[in-house]
């Protein structure tokens, strides 16, 4: 069966347990999606989040054994989000996690939540190979990155005001959609064009890596006030249409640009705005004629879960990490520590 990894991901709404053979071969992968109780609030709610990670955490753990037809004494370490994320709903996660790999006397990895997302790329498929530029496209997220050879992370830019998950879940809310917004936004837009709608594609100044999507949903929402005013009842499809191709331009120019600028022969992609279809279809668009690999993973891996936290625990541990009983969560962390070499 080879080794296997339980994964535990508790960092924002999504509360997931996984249980991957040999880093990549995923024999389950739980998430109880806690959707329902935070569109009452148009977002995460965080205290209602914990309670809710701790409420469904051991069941959770408990189904993820079954369907992979495994038992403790099977398992070779447990994996767990440490960061970045809300802090309540991370302890969570990382409280079972120490508890179960103590009881078990297992080994502990925490795992870095945005290497989780890059990692993402390995489930059912080939083992990582670096060097590779990696997008990770979330809710709280984006990021551009660059990992080298030997598996060092350095940011090449990120977005200096919204994410590109929280514009598209912003926008939504202005189109009337529900939380979360990117999906609702997606099956609108679909079939749609922008006809002759069209918003600013903010690259920045030259050379920059940096995104900036805020003045995108300013500009959405003036759009909506404008033709509301003028009495006229505005084109939503269409609107959210434009709105798309705006993020996914800006996005796809930016990835491939700088695999091609850094003479990087692979983009990887990753995160919740990675299961976009119009996303990823640019993206493979743009990678091919830049003669680039582009890896994107399937949309069930995109979104949060722990079947990536497992693939990079495992990889973490095969480099000789490990962490103690002091591991704890962290609401901000900083990549560069986290990444393993992720060597075949
Ligand atoms: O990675 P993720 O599940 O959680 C975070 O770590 O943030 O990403 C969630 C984000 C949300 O903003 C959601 O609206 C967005 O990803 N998202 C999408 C799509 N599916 C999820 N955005 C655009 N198109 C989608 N199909
Ligand atoms: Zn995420």
């Amino acid at each position: 069966m080879g080794s296997l990894t339980l994964g535990i991901e508790t960092s924002c709404d999504e509360t997931a347990v996984a249980v991957v053979a040999d880093g990549r071969r995923v024999l389950s992968d739980v998430v109880a999606s806690q959707v329902d109780l935070h569109r009452l609030y148009g977002g995460v709610f965080p205290e209602l989040a914990s309670r809710r990670h701790l409420e469904a955490i051991l069941p959770v753990a408990e189904e993820a054994l079954r369907r992979a037809g495994v038992t403790p004494g099977d398992l070779a370490l447990v994996a767990v989000t440490r960061g970045p994320g809300l802090v309540g709903s991370l302890l969570v996660g990382i409280s079972a996690a120490k508890a179960l790999s103590f009881a078990w006397g297992l080994p502990l990895v925490g795992v870095h939540h945005l290497v989780g997302h890059i990692y993402a790329n390995f489930l059912d498929g080939p083992p990582p190979e670096w060097p590779a530029v990696c997008l990770v496209v979330s809710g709280g997220h984006t990021d551009l990155l660059h990992v080298d050879e030997g598996g060092a992370v350095t940011c090449l830019g990120r977005t200096r005001d919204d994410a590109a998950g929280e514009a598209f879940d912003k926008v939504a809310r202005l189109l009337g959609l529900p939380y979360p917004g990117g999906p609702a936004l997606e099956a609108l837009a679909r079939g749609a064009e922008p006809g002759g709608v069209t918003f600013p594609r903010a690259l920045l100044e030259p050379g920059t890596y940096d995104f900036s999507f805020s003045g995108l949903k300013t500009a959405v929402a003036v759009y909506l006030e404008r033709e509301r005013a003028a009495g006229r009842e505005p084109p939503l499809a269409s609107v959210a249409a434009a709105f798309q191709q705006a993020v996914v331009e800006v996005l796809t120019v930016k990835a491939v640009g700088a695999a091609v600028a850094l003479g990087v022969p692979r983009l990887l992609l990753g995160g919740g705005v990675a299961a976009n279809r119009a996303l990823r279809e640019a993206l493979a668009a743009a990678a091919q004629e830049a003669g680039i690999e582009l890896r994107v993973p399937p949309p069930r891996y995109c979104t949060d879960n722990a079947a990536m936290i497992a693939c990079a625990g495992y990889y973490a541990w095969r480099e000789g990490r490990a962490d103690g009983a002091d591991l704890d969560a962290a609401a901000r962390l900083p990549l560069a520590d986290i990444l393993p070499a992720g060597r075949g």
